[in-house]
Formats: structure tokens, sequence, C-alpha cells
């Protein structure tokens, strides 16, 4: 059956922490879907294996869709097929959203919102040779928020995207301000295939808030999962019936520890804990003294120091 994001809540793309590891804690955890991290078209094209890696996944991460960022159409077309057949994700989604200066000064990423016709090209190239549907990751603008994206929009969905997710945020925002709601709203009017909004889904209530000011058919989250991955579980709580209920500091680091297993499963013990020591800052956030005990995160090597470090969180806790 052919993937549809309408009602779902999904993992957004994270470059860095968003790997096999956090999407599989995230699907756990209540995530209808993950996606990959952008992966270049162009690098697919020369075949690099490194590059090429970065589409693995295991079938507790599914549904997933495989994320590719480039601006020529002939590349697009060659990783499509390459990865839609190699790998066989729900979906492959294309990136016009990344702000990230060496991605926009090459004009991919979020610098294709100023050519709406190659965009487009890129979209019917991707759909051209891709065995599952395409659908497009954007912004509400370049430098601030662009009436003439409806245009846009309705020109990807004319070239074949199945739907198309909106971070309700300009490229020269980055991640800071507030996402615009309205603006996801206007293009979600102005297209019929299905649009999926993001921008700052932290908790039950601003999902809500999300899905009731856009009209969304669906939301996608990527920052408030992380340390977090029961916030899918909470949403649905709280879309469900209006509350929502925490889980404790003792299972959330249950959860922390899980994660850091299936990350040690997928890269071997060395790499998984030093890329871990990130993850371990967005655990320990809210948890008192939090700042005393970074040092030690930064220096994790093993399960074990994890693990040892948790004990002693939990027991300073209880004091
Ligand atoms: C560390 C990091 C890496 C990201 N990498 C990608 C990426 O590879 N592809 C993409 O489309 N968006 C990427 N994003 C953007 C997120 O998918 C999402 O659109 C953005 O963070 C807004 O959602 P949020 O408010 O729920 O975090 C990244 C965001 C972060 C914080």
């Amino acid at each position: 059956m052919l993937f549809s994001p309408c009602g779902l809540i999904g993992l957004a793309p994270m470059a860095g922490p968003g790997d096999s590891g956090f999407r599989k804690i995230c699907r756990e955890w209540g995530a209808d879907y993950t996606v990959t991290e952008m992966i270049s078209a162009k690098a697919v094209r020369f075949g690099s294996e490194k590059t090429i890696s970065l589409a693995r996944y295991s079938m507790e991460e599914t549904p997933i869709l495989i994320q590719l960022f480039g601006r020529e159409p002939e590349s697009m077309e060659y990783a499509a097929e390459f990865i839609s057949n190699q790998f066989d994700p729900a979906g492959i989604d294309l990136n016009m959203g990344c702000p990230a200066p060496k991605i926009f000064n090459n004009g991919d990423g979020s610098a294709l919102l100023k050519e709406p016709k190659l965009a487009a090209e890129l979209v019917r190239s991707a759909v051209k040779g891709s065995c599952v549907p395409v659908s497009v990751k954007m912004r509400i603008g370049i430098d601030k928020p662009d009436d003439s994206l409806t245009d846009f929009a309705r020109m990807i969905q004319d070239a074949g995207a199945s739907f198309i997710t909106i971070h309700g945020r300009t490229r020269e925002q980055f991640y800071a301000g507030q996402a615009d709601y309205d603006m996801i709203r206007r293009i979600k009017q102005a297209v019929s295939i299905p649009v999926i909004a993001n921008g700052d889904v932290v908790d039950g209530p601003s999902a809500k808030r999300i899905l009731d000011l856009t009209g969304a058919d669906g939301i996608m989250l990527a920052r408030g999962a992380l340390g977090s991955p029961d916030v899918f579980k909470r949403i649905k709580q709280y879309l469900d019936c209006g509350e929502q209920t925490s889980i404790s500091l003792e299972e959330r680091f249950e959860v922390c520890l899980k994660q850091l297993q299936y990350t040690i499963e997928d890269k071997g013990e060395e790499k998984a804990c030093i890329e871990f020591r990130k993850h371990m800052l967005w655990y320990l956030k809210g948890v008192i003294g939090a700042s005393s005990y970074k040092v030690a995160a930064g220096r994790i090597a093993s399960y074990n120091d994890c693990k040892n470090l948790i004990d002693q969180i939990l027991l300073s806790q209880k004091h």
C-alpha cells in the first residue's frame, strides 16, 4: 500500500542526531514514520559508499522516507532510482529547506525556493527515477515569508509530488524565532496534495495548535524529540483526550540507555558512545544540577560509563 502521511506524526529528518538508533527509539514511542538525514544525490551518483550508507535503515524504523538533496535533475533521477530500488523506502523526500551556508551557497536546499522551475524539474526527475512516491520538504521563504511560494507549491504538486512538508520558518531564521503557521495554512489552501506542518511542536498542546492553525493533514517534529522520544506518545494522548502524562526520570533514563544500546548495535560501542554524548546532554535537560554532569556526559566511552552516570544522577535526585 502506498504511504500516506495523513493523520500521522512523523519524526523529521536531522543530519547528525537523527541516526538509526534515534529513529528506532522514536518509532517505539509512537512516531508513525521516520525520515533519514539528507543525502547528496550527486554523491550517490558518484557511487560514494559513505553517502549511500546513510540510507541504511532497519525494519524497526519503518515506514521511512529517504531524503535526497541536490540541484542537478540527472543526478536526482539517478539517485532516486538507485536509492528506491536498493533500499525500498516508503518514499523519497527532496530537501528544499536546508539553510546551512555550505548547502544554500551551492544552490541546494532552501536556495531552490528561488528557482521554482528547477525545483519542479527536480521533482519530475525524481518521480521518473523512483519506484516509490516522492515528497518535498520546504520552508516558507528565503528572507521573509514569501506569498509566491503558493505558486511554488502548486508547481511541485503538478510535477508529481505526493505531499509537501513545510517548516514554518524562512531560510534566514535558521532555527530561531517563531514558526509562522499562517504561511503554512496559506500554502495548504493552495494545493490539493497533503501538507504536513513542521516547526516548534514539543508537546500535546503545541501539536494541537499547529494542526488547528494550519489545517495541515499531519505533523512532523525534530528537536522536541531529542532527549524525549516519548513526546510522540504524549502528543497522541493529548490529541485523543486533551491530557498528557509525562514519564518519570527513571523511565526517561531507561529510554536513554535503550537508545544507546540500539546505536551500539548499529555503529559499534566506540563510535556509538562518542556520537551519543550530545544525546546524553538532551536527556539531562530538566535534571536538577544537570550542568554538574555535563563533563562526565562528554566523556562517555562505553555503555557502562553511561549506565554508571545515570545511576549516580538518579541517586542524587533522591536526596
Ligand atoms: C540538527 C538538525 C539537523 C537537521 N537536518 C535536516 C535534514 O537533514 N533535512 C531536513 O529536511 N531538515 C533537517 N533539519 C530540520 C528539521 O527537520 C525541522 O524541519 C526543523 O528542526 C524544525 O522542526 P522542529 O521545530 O520540530 O525542530 C534539521 C534540524 C536540526 C535541528
